[in-house]
């Protein structure tokens, strides 16, 4: 039987034979020690990319979020963003359980917090308050379906933040995707921030790795974090291989996948005026809504599941499905028909 058509995320990828020769054939030596090259040279690489003084490689974009959240903040300060960031939701508790810090949500629009709303929550700290160290984005939003934080908005919050003497970090796991779908390139976002990590394992497609970006000082900051958070790796140019070509040849690439997420979303549009929230559909993920077609999330992805097609159940009655650079146009159009089949 054929590999499913695989909707689920963009972490599903596989390695490409150019990662995997990459891999096979990288020069490495004790990362812990600072003696790969191959990691020494993708952290400088994605450094000069995103316009910073510095990089540093880390296994996952949740170690990435920690290690920039942690260098920026102290324990019992608080970080404010968007009530659905996905370190609030999706990190198994880490920014209060490893770093001590309090989040303060707020609702943003679509994911999208405002300069006005976040400026008269910035607070200096006292007997009573906690100090407001952070404000984080997120960009693209996962929770928001791949929502592009807009650029003016972010430098917006940059400035409050410049002028009030607070940090601000961007978790940037999928910011290729808002660079290809606005071709803004990645560092007028990262020129906001004291801190940006992007991950290499999801529509870059590399099978690990995530990048932590900052000035020279954040970044030795940021190694004895990411030490003490059990990430330091010892010969892991075998991975930084695979991230390297990632980060070469996959963002050109996002454009694809953008493609493929509107040809579902335009199709499944069709079969209900509601399914599809075709605005908020900008880069690579869909949220389909299934209270039109009254039925929930399980049963469709169990009867997908029967045609090939694996999906993500989300709370209630939506489903995400997410293109990437393992679903062709070819088997989008068979995912729809799929879809169609299952909903029609
Ligand atoms: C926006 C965002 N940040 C961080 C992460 C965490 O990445 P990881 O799964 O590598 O820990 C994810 C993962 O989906 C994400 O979507």
């Amino acid at each position: 039987m054929a590999d499913p058509i695989d909707l689920r995320s963009d972490t599903v990828t596989r390695p490409t034979p150019e990662m995997r020769k990459a891999m096979a054939e990288a020069p490495v030596g004790d990362d812990v020690f600072g003696d790969d090259p191959t990691v020494n040279s993708l952290q400088e690489f994605a450094a000069d990319l995103l316009g910073k003084e510095a990089g540093l490689f880390v296994p996952t974009g949740s170690m990435g979020n920690q290690v920039c959240l942690g260098v920026l903040a102290k324990p019992a300060d608080e970080v404010i963003c968007d009530s659905g960031a996905h370190f609030l939701h999706y990190e198994g508790g880490s920014v209060a359980a490893n770093l001590g810090l309090v989040a303060r949500p707020v609702s943003g629009d679509r994911g999208v917090i405002t300069a006005d709303q976040v400026e008269p929550l910035i607070r200096e700290g006292n007997d009573h308050n906690p100090r407001s160290a952070v404000i984080a984005i997120e960009n693209t939003h996962n929770a928001h379906g791949g929502k592009i934080f807009p650029l003016e908005e972010a430098r917006a919050i940059s400035k409050i933040c410049r002028d009030r003497g607070i940090a601000m970090h961007i978790d940037g796991a999928r910011i290729f995707n808002a660079q290809a779908a606005t071709g803004t390139p990645v560092r007028e976002w990262a020129d906001c921030a004291d801190t940006v990590t992007f991950c290499f394992s999801k529509g870059l497609g590399a099978p690990i790795g995530s990048m932590v970006v900052s000035t020279a000082d954040n970044i030795v900051a940021g190694r004895r974090l990411r030490k003490r958070l059990g990430g330091g790796m010892r010969q892991v140019g075998v991975i930084a291989a695979a991230a390297r070509v990632a980060l070469e040849t996959g963002p050109d690439r996002l454009v694809e996948d953008h493609a493929n997420a509107r040809l579902l979303a335009e199709g499944l549009a069709e079969l209900h005026e509601d399914a599809v929230d075709l605005a908020a559909v900008e880069t690579n993920m869909v949220y389909l809504n299934l209270e039109p077609f009254n039925v929930g999330a399980p049963e469709v992805s169990e009867a997908l599941m029967k045609e090939g097609v694996l999906t993500l159940g989300m709370p209630g009655y939506s489903m995400r499905l997410v293109t990437h650079r393992d679903v062709s146009t070819d088997q989008a159009r068979q995912a729809l028909d799929a879809l169609r089949k299952v909903l029609g």
